[in-house]
């Protein structure tokens, strides 16, 4: 890991000044959920289509002891209180329709499989979607209700659910297709210095991964785990607000939660991620 950091150049220089520290390995330990769902946290190969990473981790092997086996037992795993809230909604009807959720999905399990291909491609739009805009598709043409923001509780709650019943099963978002101009918009977001720091995604999760950022241990950045519960704000925080707190700490501009930059870079991210468990909701830091 320390040959990664000579290859940094100025951005080490910046991480340096950001306080960049001594590396850990990632913790090397196993994560089944509820003793019976055997997750996928870290592979010896990356998809080839992803140039700089040769293995791929979890950010769950980059948390504390304590921190990742809370995430072991849905009773521990304070991101479950969103996925009941949510249970409850998907039951209950809302908007000029009459309707709920279950009225045409039956029970949440029928969404198993949905949160490992997103964002995909909607046909019908023409463009590419992620799980909100899905979500918000049903509500507001399908239901006649309101949109609910991307990052307000309803709508990272009902992404718990949706992701939890996916847990287990690989990432497999496709990035061919129409897919393949996001894929390249977010791949060069992704490689793009940031800021007065002027770092990238890359610099931190690529380059440093392993290493200690003040007191944070660098995880690769990767979605699997998304919707998170970060233990310092207790609430669960969706992919685009993880990514505009990033971009945020390298002191740049950011772009809003559901812009179209936001929604290339997800696809980007999450390829990524090819071949990881769906873990969401994970437990962070
Ligand atoms: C009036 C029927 C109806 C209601 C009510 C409804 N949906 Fe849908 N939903 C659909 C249809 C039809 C599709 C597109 C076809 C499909 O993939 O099942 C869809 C697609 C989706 C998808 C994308 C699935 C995929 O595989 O791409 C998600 C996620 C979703 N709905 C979530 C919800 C949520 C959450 C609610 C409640 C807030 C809801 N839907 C309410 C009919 C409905
Ligand atoms: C200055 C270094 C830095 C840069 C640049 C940076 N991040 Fe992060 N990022 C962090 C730190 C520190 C954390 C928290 C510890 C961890 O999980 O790596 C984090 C966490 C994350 C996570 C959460 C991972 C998980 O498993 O919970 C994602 C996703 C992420 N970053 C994506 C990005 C993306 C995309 C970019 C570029 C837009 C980016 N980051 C730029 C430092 C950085």
């Amino acid at each position: 890991m320390n040959m990664r950091l000579l290859a940094g150049g100025c951005a080490l220089a910046a991480l340096t000044l950001t306080g960049l520290s001594a590396t850990a390995d990632p913790a090397d330990d196993t994560l089944v959920v509820n003793g019976e769902i055997n997750m996928i946290t870290r592979t010896d190969k990356a998809p080839d289509y992803i140039e700089g990473l040769s293995e791929q981790y979890s950010g769950w092997h980059f948390r504390e002891d304590d921190t990742r086996v809370m995430q072991a037992d849905d009773f521990d795993n304070p991101g479950m209180l969103g996925v009941e809230a949510a249970q409850g909604v998907w039951d209950t009807a809302d908007g000029t329709e009459g309707k709920a959720c279950a009225t045409c999905h039956e029970g949440a399990e029928s969404m198993a499989g949905v949160r490992a291909v997103m964002p995909k491609f909607n046909e019908e739009k023409g463009e590419m979607y992620t799980m909100e805009m899905y979500i918000n598709q049903c509500r507001t043409e399908r239901m006649g209700a309101e949109a609910w923001d991307w990052d307000s509780a309803d709508m990272v709650n009902m992404t718990a659910l949706i992701s939890s019943v996916s847990r287990g099963m690989p990432m497999n978002v496709a990035i061919d297709g129409p897919a393949a101009p996001y894929w390249e918009q977010g791949k060069e977001m992704y490689y793009t210095r940031y800021g007065q720091l002027e770092l990238s995604c890359s610099n931190c999760h690529e380059d440093n991964y392993g290493n200690y950022i003040r007191a944070d241990h660098l995880s690769q950045g990767q979605i699997n785990g998304f919707p998170v519960y970060r233990l310092k704000d207790a609430k669960l925080s969706s992919i685009h607000n993880r990514f505009k707190g990033c971009i945020r700490d390298t002191r740049a501009e950011t772009f809003k939660p559901g812009s179209p930059e936001f929604i290339a870079l997800e696809l980007y991210v999450a390829s990524r991620g090819n071949g990881l468990s769906v873990e969401g909701p994970s437990v962070r830091n």
